[in-house]
């Protein structure tokens, strides 16, 4: 079994990133060959900075080595360092009818908004599926909002082996349930584009603060709770661990206490949790050599493996000769 996935360097990763997406890739290291790379060339639609989009790269590779992405495992790359990648998605797009484009969320909520979308956007899904072609990637494990992205990449692969014979690995979407909505600050799923993030790697003193201002209802404190459905518990149980959760849904179906104190817990727990990674990422990021070694050693053992593929396609469909 081959997993892959790809995320994003649009800023610097916060908690829904961790518990929805990165936590599985660390988890799925281990369980056979795993490929994970950083997809700047996605970025790239909308971090249209140089000077950012590189710094958002290196701080990716840094935050998901020190998370225990570990490269003796898995292949550690940036998308834009395998090209075959890019022709693979050309071969793709020959095949892609606009009206699956169309669907596609991400383009459909831009168009809703009034906004002008470009090309980039509008073929995104097309670039995805040739990511996890181009590895035969068996599982891909994303966040709920990829889904719709892996059947698209499921249409493509599905039609071109029809029309060409089986040169494609179909995938499958492997979505993690616990973390699936990560709640902000303001108990909406936590996004960037919501400015309701706290950071992975957040100071701990801004962490402390973010937590303090998590928005809470006005019951009286003497008034028992029910835990579950409540944002600030739900933050709570996925740093602590069981019978500290336990405890703490005790606590909230006795009332008679404040949301400060459930505060204060989860920031100290969630100190604790990052503080080894912490420590990691601080090392690496004074070793940027070691970081820039990891990932020209990634993208070369992904490149190798993207070949192979793009030569079976490109042979399928009468582009060698
Ligand atoms: P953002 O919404 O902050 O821009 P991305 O879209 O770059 O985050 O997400 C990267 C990965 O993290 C995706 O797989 C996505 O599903 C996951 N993810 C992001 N936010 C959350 C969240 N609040 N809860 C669970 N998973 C999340
Ligand atoms: N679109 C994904 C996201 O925003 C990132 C991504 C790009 C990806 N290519 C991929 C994820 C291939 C899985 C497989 O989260």
């Amino acid at each position: 079994m081959r997993v892959l996935s790809g995320i994003q360097p649009t800023g610097r990763f916060h908690w829904g990133n961790y518990f929805g997406a990165i936590r599985q890739y660390i988890d799925l290291q281990s369980a056979d060959e795993a490929y994970y790379f950083i997809a700047n060339l996605h970025a790239l639609t909308t971090v249209r900075d140089r000077e950012q989009l590189h710094r958002f790269t290196f701080d990716a590779a840094v935050e998901l080595l020190a998370l225990g992405l570990d490269p003796n495992h898995a292949v550690l790359f940036v998308q834009s360092d395998v090209p075959e990648v890019s022709e693979l998605c050309w071969l793709l797009m020959t095949g892609t009818p606009l009206g699956l484009l169309e669907r596609c969320h991400a383009y459909k909520e831009k168009k809703a908004r009034g906004l002008t979308a470009d090309a980039g956007l509008f073929t995104y899904p097309v670039l995805m599926a040739a990511d996890i072609l181009a590895y035969d990637a068996d599982v891909v494990p994303v966040g709920q909002d990829q889904v719709q992205h892996i059947e698209v990449c499921r249409d493509l692969a599905g039609s071109f082996n029809h029309q060409f014979g089986e040169v494609f690995t179909l995938p499958k979407a492997k979505v993690l349930e616990l973390g699936a909505k990560v709640p902000g600050t303001d108990g909406e799923k936590m996004s960037k584009s919501y400015g309701n993030t706290i950071e992975i790697f957040e100071a701990p003193q801004a962490m402390r603060k973010k937590v303090m201002r998590i928005t809470t209802d006005s019951r009286p404190m003497e008034e028992p709770k029910e835990p579950e459905g409540d944002h600030l518990y739900q933050l709570f149980s996925l740093f602590a661990p069981p019978d500290a959760c336990r405890e703490m849904a005790a606590m909230y179906r006795r009332g008679g206490f404040g949301y400060g104190e459930v505060k204060k817990a989860l920031a100290e727990v969630a100190e604790r949790f990052f503080a080894e990674p912490r420590a990691r990422r601080d090392e690496l990021a004074a070793n940027p050599q070691r970081v820039r070694e990891i990932l020209g050693d990634g993208a070369a053992r992904a490149r190798r493996k993207a070949a192979e593929v793009l030569r079976r396609a490109k042979d399928a469909c009468g582009l060698s000769l």
